[in-house]
């Protein structure tokens, strides 16, 4: 099953893709790492893993619509059966995630549908919940609100802050996204149009 995954940032989620694909059982393979900037540390990760890297640079196109049929082209060249948010920064059009329907997945950090969008663990905190965690869901259009696969839940102590909540998290991260995308190279996970399937069974 070949994987695209695309990113802004540091990669530790791609890297423990990377660390996941490693086992020879796992038909989930990394084809190729696309960021939209030319600094984030994951394609030095995708590079020291020999995986294909592609950076596409939001700046150099004429709004959203031209940067996301460029993204498509290049996503599309590596022929992926699946497509993997990993911290990539950008709102992608309707256009794209209609594209990819059934064959996106995002992870997010809070238990959605609490806290979409950002400074989810400052958000958690201050909105007193006793539980935080994240979420791998199928992509849809509407922001951070497609059909759940799977969570991880941490409890909140009294004396967490932001930074060691995404610290915890983050470590639930690396367990739960490798889980997901073999699940879905296996052919176990589904997006029917009734909703989310594992092993046949609605999630
Ligand atoms: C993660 O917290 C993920 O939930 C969010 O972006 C962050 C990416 O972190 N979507 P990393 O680049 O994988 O370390």
């Amino acid at each position: 099953c070949n994987v695209v995954v695309l990113l802004s940032g540091t990669g530790s989620n791609l890297q423990a893709l990377i660390d996941s694909s490693a086992d020879g059982e796992n038909p989930a393979r990394i084809a190729a790492v696309i960021a939209n900037r030319s600094d984030a540390y994951g394609l030095q990760r995708a590079q020291a893993a020999g995986i294909a890297t592609r950076v596409l640079e939001h700046g150099d196109y004429q709004g959203r619509d031209a940067f996301d049929a460029a993204l498509m082209q290049t996503i599309d060249g590596f022929d992926p059966q699946l497509v993997v948010l990993a911290g990539f920064m950008r709102i992608l059009t309707p256009t794209f995630v209609r594209h990819y329907h059934g064959r996106l997945l995002n992870i997010h950090p809070s238990l959605l549908p609490r806290h979409k969008g950002l400074h989810t663990h400052q958000r958690a905190l201050e909105a007193g919940d006793t539980e935080h965690g994240c979420s791998v869901h199928f992509v849809t259009e509407e922001l951070d609100g497609g059909p759940l696969v799977v969570q991880a839940v941490i409890p909140v102590h009294s004396q967490d802050t932001a930074a060691s909540l995404a610290q915890r998290v983050h470590a639930e991260e690396h367990r739960i996204y490798p889980l997901a995308v073999r699940w879905f190279a296996e052919g176990r996970l589904l997006l029917t149009d009734a909703g989310p399937q594992f092993d046949g069974v609605a999630l």
